[in-house]
C-alpha cells in the first residue's frame, strides 16, 4: 500500500489532485498545501529549496512513499539540490508531451516568475519539438488571485493587458502553473486556440491503497476548507501543520 504526498503552495495542487482522485480512486494521497509560503513563484531558488526539502522530510515522516510535485515552480528547481529521501514525480515534461501529437508552431507559456526565469518550459519543448517558437510570460499576480478568488472581470482585464499582444499569433497556450486552470475559461475567452495544462497528464501508479485522502495546510485549515468547498463543491476537512 503506498501513500503519495502531493505538494503545492495551495489550491493549484488541489485542482490536479481532484483529477487524480477521479482517475485513480483507489490511490491513497496526502495533500500538502503550503499556503503560509504562497506564492512560491515569487521566491528565490535558495528559499524554495529550503522550504521544499523541509516539506519532503515531513511528508516522509507521515508515511508518504513518493511525492508528486503538483507545482511547476518547484519542478523548475535544480534537482541536484532536492532531497533524495523519496522518489519525486514532476509535471512539466508530461505537460509538454501533450503537444507531441498537435499541429503547433508557436506556443505561449504562462507561468510564475520563477518558472519563467528558469526557462524550463522552452528548454523541454525544444527538446521534444525542434521547430517551434516559444514565448513565455510571467503572471506574478495570478496565483494570489486564484487563492483569493478575485472577481473574474478583474482577472480578465489583467490577462488582456499582459497577453493581448499574443492573441491571434500563437497556436497553443500552456498554463504552466497548477493554479491557472482555475481560470482556464478566461484564457479560453482570450485565445481561440487549444489551452493545455497539467490536469491531463498520465501518471503511473503501480500499487493501490484504499482511496484514503488526507489534507493538510500550513495556514488556516478553516480557510482552506472554505476555498475547496467553493471551488470544488465538495467538503474536505484539512488540518493545520506547523513546520
Ligand atoms: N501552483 C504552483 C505552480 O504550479 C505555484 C504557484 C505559486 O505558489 O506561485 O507553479
Amino acid at each position: 500500500m503506498s501513500k503519495i504526498g502531493v505538494l503545492d503552495s495551495g489550491i493549484g495542487g488541489m485542482i490536479l489532485l481532484e483529477h487524480l482522485k477521479e482517475r485513480y480512486p483507489m490511490q491513497d494521497f496526502l495533500f500538502f498545501a503550503d499556503q503560509i509560503h504562497s506564492p512560491y513563484g515569487s521566491k528565490s531558488e535558495d528559499e524554495l529549496i529550503e522550504i521544499v526539502n523541509r516539506n519532503i522530510a515531513w511528508l516522509k515522516m507521515q508515511g508518504a512513499e513518493s511525492i508528486l510535485f503538483a507545482c511547476n515552480t518547484i519542478c523548475a528547481l535544480n534537482p541536484s539540490r532536492i532531497s533524495k529521501d523519496l522518489p519525486i514525480q514532476r509535471i512539466i515534461e508530461p505537460t509538454c508531451r501533450q503537444l507531441l501529437d498537435q499541429d503547433v508552431h508557436s506556443i505561449l507559456v504562462c507561468a510564475t516568475p520563477f518558472t519563467v526565469k528558469k526557462g524550463i518550459y522552452p528548454e523541454i519543448i525544444h527538446r521534444l519539438l525542434k521547430e517551434v517558437e516559444v514565448e513565455s510570460v510571467a503572471l506574478p499576480y495570478l496565483c494570489r488571485d486564484v487563492e483569493e478568488m478575485t472577481d473574474d472581470r478583474l482577472v480578465f482585464e489583467k490577462l488582456k493587458n499582459d497577453l493581448g499582444q499574443y492573441v491571434g499569433k500563437m497556436d497553443a497556450v500552456i498554463l504552466g502553473c497548477t493554479h491557472y486552470p482555475a481560470v482556464s475559461h478566461l484564457f479560453k475567452q482570450l485565445f481561440d486556440v487549444p489551452v493545455f495544462d497539467s490536469n491531463g497528464i498520465e501518471l503511473v501508479y503501480s500499487s493501490l491503497g484504499t482511496g484514503n485522502v488526507q489534507y493538510v495546510t500550513t495556514d488556516s485549515a478553516e480557510i482552506f476548507d472554505k476555498q475547496c468547498s467553493k471551488l470544488f463543491k465538495t467538503d474536505i476537512h484539512s488540518s493545520k501543520v506547523e513546520l
